[in-house]
């Protein structure tokens, strides 16, 4: 099974299997993401705000909520090293110009 995630502003797409980190998805796409653990899901600065087919992702888990609070991360972005794409996806980064 295959998936789609579209990229904002820049409209980019790419098609991954099932179970690609966002994360991942988005450097496939060549699109920065920061990131200082390795994804590990404790540095939280890969967030990314998902745009469309939010209610179809799982839900964050304590250790990922948790993990925003302390390093007061917006509610709205999820760790992308967190998030598996599960199903065709919308995202977007604060810091992603319609150039990218
Ligand atoms: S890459 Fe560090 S929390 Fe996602």
């Amino acid at each position: 099974m295959e998936y789609r995630v579209r990229f904002e502003p820049s409209g980019r797409e790419i098609v991954v299997p099932a179970g690609t980190s966002l994360l991942t998805a988005a450097r496939l796409a060549d699109l920065p993401v920061a990131s200082s653990c390795g994804a590990d899901g404790v540095c939280a600065r890969c967030g990314l705000e998902i745009l469309e087919a939010v209610e179809s992702v799982a839900g964050e888990t304590n250790r990922e909520r948790d993990i925003k609070q302390r390093n007061r991360i917006d509610p709205r972005l999820r760790l992308s090293c967190r998030v598996l794409v599960e199903t065709d996806l919308t995202v977007t980064a604060p810091y992603w110009g319609r150039n990218r």
